[in-house]
């Protein structure tokens, strides 16, 4: 049986980089962003609170620099350690997702 609370290991994980995942829910599931800095994971949904678009340029795919992710529908950018807006049209941030670090694997908290 495949255990349902292991999203991948860090290595998947390109360190100042991202992936996405998808996370199952009774709902059908959704898309989430994990980010790396090291041994750090810092992990929020994939919707731009401005118009609830994912943030990827293609799936799996994310503009990252200096620290911060900008969305690439209309550029605005947040913070990668606190998912806070930095700048751009919306007037709020990212929501943080819980994960956790086991070894080397990042689970669901
Ligand atoms: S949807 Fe992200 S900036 Fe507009």
């Amino acid at each position: 049986m495949a255990d349902s609370r292991l999203l991948c290991v860090l290595a998947d994980i390109p360190d100042g980089g991202a992936i996405s995942r998808h996370v199952e829910s009774a709902t059908g599931g959704f898309q989430i962003i994990l980010m790396r800095r090291g041994r750090q994971v810092f992990a929020y949904h994939n919707e731009c609170p401005h118009q609830g678009r994912h943030l990827d340029y293609v799936p799996g795919k994310f503009l990252i620099k200096n620290a911060q992710i900008i969305c690439a529908a209309h550029g605005a950018t947040f913070a990668v350690e606190s998912g806070s807006r930095i700048s751009g049209p919306c007037s709020s941030g990212l929501v943080r997702f819980p994960v956790q670090l086991e070894g080397d694997e990042v689970r669901l908290a």
